[in-house]
């Protein structure tokens, strides 16, 4: 069966990784369930010049595989653990979303859907983005770890050579993939 994974955008910088992550899980066969916080909305108009949330402006093409759901809606499906999903992935991730997981908050949908796929066991990934790292974000982290979160920060290697920064996108974008256990030919393994 195809994949249903959740992507949840907010804002920190970096959401050319986010519509990356969409192109390539959308390619892959995947359901895609969107949900975007406001300053996501607001960084995904400055960094990636989308002003509306259309399947063309985020990966280019019309798609049937990608839903779009209200940061607000806590009624919808993604609000329920009845809803079956192989993970979220959170990307980029700020840190006011990382303290407001680790805090159990579900006051959004995209903090309900993180909280849900917590409590149900399956894969939530926090490709979280910030520098410095403050006590509070450590500890954050540290908790949202212990409690089954992958803490993925957006920090892509340099041992693939990279020559471009879309060589450093489809680094981390494919290491994203390598957690939620989807194929892809990004470049992203030292092969010794
Ligand atoms: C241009 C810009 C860049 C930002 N980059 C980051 C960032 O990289 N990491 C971060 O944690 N917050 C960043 N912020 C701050 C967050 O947008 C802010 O804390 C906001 O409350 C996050 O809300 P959200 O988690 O609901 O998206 C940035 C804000 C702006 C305006």
């Amino acid at each position: 069966m195809d994949k249903q994974i959740i992507v949840g955008i907010t804002g920190a910088s970096g959401v050319a990784y986010a519509l990356r992550l969409l192109d390539c899980l959308e390619e892959a066969g995947c359901h895609v369930h969107l949900v975007v916080s406001a300053l996501g909305r607001r960084l995904l108009g400055d960094e990636g010049d989308v002003h509306a949330l259309t399947a063309e402006n985020l990966i280019g093409r019309p798609s049937e595989r990608l839903y779009f759901y209200d940061f607000d809606d806590l009624h919808c499906r993604l609000a329920s653990g009845s809803f079956l999903t192989d993970g979220m992935v959170i990307c980029p991730c700020s840190s006011n979303t990382l303290g407001a997981v680790a805090a159990g908050r579900a006051d959004n949908l995209l903090t309900r859907a993180a909280m849900v796929t917590l409590k149900e066991a399956r894969r939530l990934i926090l490709v979280h983005r910030e520098i410095p790292l403050s006590p509070i974000d450590l500890e954050n982290m540290l908790r949202l770890s212990r409690a089954g979160a992958i803490i993925c920060p957006a920090a892509p290697a340099f041992y693939t050579n990279p020559r471009t920064i879309d060589d450093l996108i489809d680094f981390l974008v494919g290491k994203i993939l390598d957690l939620l256990s989807i194929d892809h030919a990004l470049k992203n393994r030292w092969l010794g």
